[in-house]
This record gives structure tokens, sequence and C-alpha cells, in this order.
């Protein structure tokens, strides 16, 4: 996978060199590529911004410098709709993504870093200020695709640490990445569950001790105490979850006895 980010903050991308991400590129299983924005800029300024038309607060970054840098980085014609525009390829996995953040775009989910990881071409626009003109992603989407994701409801100040996120949520699914591929096959989320507490060494720690279950070596027991962890931090913390998930009959009781009955009504229609 090849991933490229523009932004006018490239100091900030530094970590993407760092730990498994900077590993995964000594192996050969990742590309990275982080371009200062301003690079495109002509005027002595090197001005990536102006007024929003309408009005309103804060500032619109220009859609011509954005597309000088995305046209590069995509290999687009220098301007776009002088030529005809090529049929996209079929094969989707081989068409480059770009990914736009922003707290308007869709919810960035373990689903969507499944399908991220199945790309061979990432390529992240970072806006600042009030975001990048339109018309530059009305004209980039006759050439690639284009999706904007947020991380969630809350508003960060730029894009860069969703580039941050995302980044490391998909190329850990790429194999080889990680040591152990069990690890994401288990996590958070791959069944529709939050996954329940760890313990290590030592077995009592400043007088509180490991659960007993974890320790008896009886691994169908250890199998369902894990999965009812699961499901009752699931039920407490995120109840949408769970109408998700597949749950068989067991399950519901045990969400039932935790003290989740509504909810348990409400999984067994
Ligand atoms: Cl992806 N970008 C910005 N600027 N703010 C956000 C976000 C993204 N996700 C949540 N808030």
């Amino acid at each position: 996978m090849r991933i490229d980010a523009l932004t006018i903050f490239p100091e900030y991308l530094e970590p993407l060199g760092a730990a498994i991400l900077g590993r995964a590129q000594s192996k050969g299983l990742l590309e990275v590529g982080v371009h200062d924005l301003r690079n495109w800029t002509h005027d002595v300024h090197r001005s990536v911004d102006d007024t929003p038309f309408g009005g309103g607060p804060g500032m619109v970054m220009l859609p011509s410098v954005w597309w000088a840098g995305l046209s590069e980085v995509l290999e687009l014609p220098a301007s776009p709709q002088t030529s005809v525009v090529p049929a996209p390829s079929d094969d989707v996995g081989r068409r480059p993504l770009l990914v736009v953040p922003t707290p308007a775009g869709r919810p960035f989910t373990q689903q969507l870093a499944e399908e991220f990881a199945t790309r061979s071409h990432l390529v992240f626009a970072c806006g600042r200020y009030e975001g990048i003109d339109q018309r530059v992603f009305d004209a980039t989407a006759d050439y690639v695709d284009v999706v904007e994701v947020s991380l969630g409801d809350y508003v960060l100040i730029g894009g860069e640490v969703a580039v941050l996120a995302i980044s490391e949520a998909v190329v850990r699914l790429i194999p080889g990445v990680l040591g152990n591929q069990r690890s994401h096959e288990e996590d958070s989320f791959s069944d529709g569950l939050l996954e329940g507490p760890s313990y290590t060494r030592p077995e009592v720690w400043e007088g509180i001790a490991v659960p007993e279950v974890l320790k008896s070596g009886n691994h169908a027991r250890i199998d369902r105490w894990r999965r009812d962890q699961s499901l009752l931090r699931t039920a407490e913390r995120r109840p949408g979850l769970l109408v998700d998930a597949e749950l068989d009959k067991a399950d519901v009781e045990v969400l039932r006895s935790g003290g989740f009955g509504q909810l348990a009504d409400d999984l067994a229609h």
C-alpha cells in the first residue's frame, strides 16, 4: 500500500514514520509520502486560503492550490476536464482513494478500515480553517473515488490527527504488518462487541487478585467468561452495538441476569 498526505503542517505527520508504521515501511509493506501543500503556492505569501463566498467566519482553502497538489500526487491532468475523463478502472483495489477528514464526513468505522485496507493507494487531503473549496472534490471525483470521513462527533482543528488514526487502523490490517495475525481477528468490533478486561502477572497485585476462572485451565469456561464480560461491557457502554451483534439465547440470558433485562427483552424480539 501507498499512503500520501497533503497538509500545511507536515511535521504533524512525522509519527507516520514511527513504531509499527515505520516498521511496515522498512519491511516494504507500506510507502508514505507527506507533502507540504505550500509547495504548490506561487505568491510571496504562499497563501492557501481566502474568505468564504456568502460570508461567515473563517477561511476556505483555495481550489487552485489543492488541485495543483492533488493532480500531481494522483497523476491527474494539470487542469480538470481539459482532457477526456478516463473510465474508472473496474479494479476497485487499484483505484486511488482520496480520503478527506472532516467532522461533516461519514463516521470512520472498523468496516471502513477493512475497505480501505484493500486499496493500493490512499491519499489524504488535510483541510484546516472552514474546509476546502468543494469544487476540488467535485473535479477529483471524475478521476478517483472520494470519501469524506469523520472520527466522531467532536471538532478538531484540522485533519492531521485523523490521518494518523485512520492510517493506523488501516495499516495494521495489512497482512504481515502485525506479528500476530490472530490479534486483529479478536479485536473489539470484529465480532461487533467490545473487548473485555485483560490480566497478566502477578496473580495478586496490591491485594487485588486476577479472576479465578482465568487460571482454571478450562478453556470452554474461560471463553464463556470472556464472552460474558464482552456482552456486559457492551451493554453498559455501547448498547446500540448489540442490535447488530450475533447473539444466541445464552448471550441474551447473560444480559438479563447482568441487570440488562429491558435490553434483553428488546434483543429477544
Ligand atoms: Cl476527520 N476532522 C476534523 N477537523 N474534525 C473532526 C474530525 C475530522 N473527526 C471528528 N472531528
